[in-house]
């Protein structure tokens, strides 16, 4: 997968797809980081300026579009298929990111991340070159960036490869759809804080159910929404 990323803070993003599990799988070569820095984009007769006031007044700035657009051809150019590449913009009114959605767009070839900043981006921008308008949660943060990377963690973990295993991929929270369970590791004894029996039995049939059982237990109590669907997954596949 080769992603793309537009972004006025480059350095913020290039920290993120250095380390850690991003880092990692691009040293696994399962996918690559291309970062563009909004303000090389920039109108030199506007003074380098990214942003401006929105027309018919409010609070905030809004990005401009013709540094945006210009990104987005010089990236265009060097494109596989335009066609079947996604451009993503995090902003909070898009849709709301779920696994099902991380695992089609990990199986996508060439992804572009257009981080807003401020207010958000010019209409213009969202109505003609994305495809994707995804929100992470109900909540506002500063700026675009923080979500982006949030959504390529997402999808780039389940790039087959990139992560050690895929099983641990599968096995996360919402791909059944259930919660995660939990987990212990050594000492099996802490502070008088004992790890479940079970779980050092050796039975994985019944290490299986018992994770099964506490993931079940979580999910109803916590994700009623969630719950539901299991079920009717559960119902239809007997
Ligand atoms: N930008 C600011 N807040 C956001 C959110 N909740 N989701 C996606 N992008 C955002």
């Amino acid at each position: 997968m080769k992603v793309h990323i537009i972004t006025p803070f480059p350095e913020m993003v290039n920290s993120i797809v250095e380390s850690s599990i991003l880092g990692k799988a691009r040293e696994r070569g399962c996918v690559e980081y291309q970062i563009y820095n909004l303000f090389d984009f920039s109108d030199k007769s506007s003074n380098k300026r990214i942003d401006d006031y929105p027309f018919g007044g409010g609070s905030g700035m809004i990005l401009k579009p013709e540094p945006i657009f210009e990104a987005f051809k010089f990236i265009e150019k060097g494109l596989h298929d335009t066609n079947s590449a996604r451009v993503i913009y995090p902003t909070p009114d898009g849709k709301l990111l779920n696994q099902d959605l991380s695992y089609e767009l990990s199986r996508i070839d060439e992804i572009v991340i257009i981080n807003g900043h401020y207010k958000g981006i010019d209409q213009r921008v969202r109505d003609s070159m994305v495809t994707d308008e995804l929100s992470i949660g109900d909540y506002v943060l500063t700026g675009g960036e923080l979500a982006g990377m949030v959504i390529l963690d997402s999808i780039v973990r389940l790039i087959p490869d990139a992560i050690n295993s895929k099983e641990s991929a599968d096995l996360d929270s919402f791909s059944q759809p259930l919660l995660d369970g939990p987990h212990y590791t050594r000492p099996s004894n802490y502070k008088d804080m004992k790890t479940p029996e079970i779980l050092l039995s050796g039975n994985h049939k019944e290490i299986e159910k018992w994770f099964r059982e506490k993931r079940e237990e979580k999910t109803k109590l916590r994700r009623p929404d969630l719950w539901e669907k299991y079920k009717q997954l559960k119902e239809g596949s007997r």
